[in-house]
């Protein structure tokens, strides 16, 4: 992302602190989609900084529920299909799933048997990465799957709490970093 790109993206995110606990900065990227400009710039930037070539992955995998305001628009303008990675519990047919530690609290996931074939190469995307928990969980699920994680793709890391260590080697991308 372009350093004034950057800078606007991050003028629209929210900062609330002690929101969902005392303790939490929580970072709030809900008014970037209701400004055409950032939501456009959101939108170019995810494509222009993929962690790898569009041509490596054949589908994108986003977690709810933030994940899912980007994944398939971000999946339709690459011409990919999109995986649902749904809270447990509100996939109706047979789910594969794990279990996983927030920043605050804990938390399962889960896709539907055959929404990841074996042999698919998958990108995950979500909000925001802060320990990885989730998106290692989702990641573990793909290759549950049978499929291979491509890579990892989020709007915002946070600082300090070394996420991406987490997520095993595959390419991570992050478009902008805060504390
Ligand atoms: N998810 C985990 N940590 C978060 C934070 N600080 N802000 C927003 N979402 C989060």
């Amino acid at each position: 992302v372009g350093a004034a790109d950057a800078e606007y993206l991050v003028s629209l995110i929210g900062t609330i602190p002690g929101f969902p606990k005392e303790g939490i900065l929580f970072r709030d990227f809900i008014p970037v989609f209701a400004d055409p400009k950032g939501l456009r710039i959101l939108m170019d930037a995810l494509v222009a900084a993929l962690p790898v070539d569009a041509a490596d992955f054949d589908t994108v995998a986003a977690l709810e529920a933030r994940g899912f305001l980007f994944g398939p628009a971000l999946a339709a303008r690459l011409g990919k299909g999109f995986v649902a990675v749904r809270k447990a519990g509100k996939l109706p047919t047979a789910t594969i799933g794990e279990d996983y530690q927030l920043e605050y609290g804990t938390e399962r996931i889960e896709i539907e048997v055959g929404a990841v074939k074996p042999g698919d190469r998958v990108l995950v995307v979500d909000d925001l990465i802060a320990t990885g928990g989730s998106s290692k969980a989702a990641a573990d699920l793909v290759r549950r799957a049978g499929g291979t994680v491509a890579g990892f793709e989020f709007v915002m890391g946070l600082d300090g709490l070394d996420g991406a260590a987490k997520l095993g080697g595959a390419p991570v991308a992050t478009l902008v970093t805060m504390p």
